[in-house]
């Protein structure tokens, strides 16, 4: 089986993860963002970048806004981007704020699935 290793997303790999947008991945389970993030990528690449694991709210699919939890996000990569999985807490506790499916949240590219990546990633 290949090797993934988890790396920091950067603005090296950043056209790789367009790409992906462009083919139609969703970076997110609960809604297809492929398309709003794709015009913020086109706008501001590097100002995407820092807001899509940075920006101090997050709207969730329904619409609400509410604060960015602490959190640690990584893309795949088998030497090509793969995807993507990102690690959310709270400090202090297990628990999640109920508006919050869980705390890890990851998505692997259609072209690179069923190849254990996101059994790896996960590890
Ligand atoms: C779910 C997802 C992350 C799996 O990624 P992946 O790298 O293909 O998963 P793995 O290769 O590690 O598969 C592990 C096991 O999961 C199961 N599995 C994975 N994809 C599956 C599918 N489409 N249908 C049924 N079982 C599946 C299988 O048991 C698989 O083992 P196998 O290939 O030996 O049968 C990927 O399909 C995806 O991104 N889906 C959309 C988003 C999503 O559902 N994310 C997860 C919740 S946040």
């Amino acid at each position: 089986m290949t090797d993934i290793t988890l790396i920091r997303p950067s603005l090296d790999w950043l056209p790789f993860y367009a790409r992906a947008l462009e083919q139609g991945w969703s970076p997110n389970t609960d809604q297809d963002v492929s398309r709003e993030q794709l015009l913020q990528f086109r706008r501001d690449p590097k100002r995407f970048l820092h807001d899509l694991y940075n920006s101090p709210m997050v709207r969730l699919p329904d619409g609400r806004e509410v604060a960015r939890l602490p959190a640690h996000d990584f893309w795949i990569s088998d030497g090509e981007f793969c995807g993507r999985i990102g690690f959310r807490f709270q400090r202090g506790t297990e628990d999640m704020p109920t508006a919050i499916y869980g705390h890890i949240g990851y998505t692997i590219v259609p072209w690179k699935q069923r190849r254990g990546y996101a059994t790896q990633a996960l590890a």
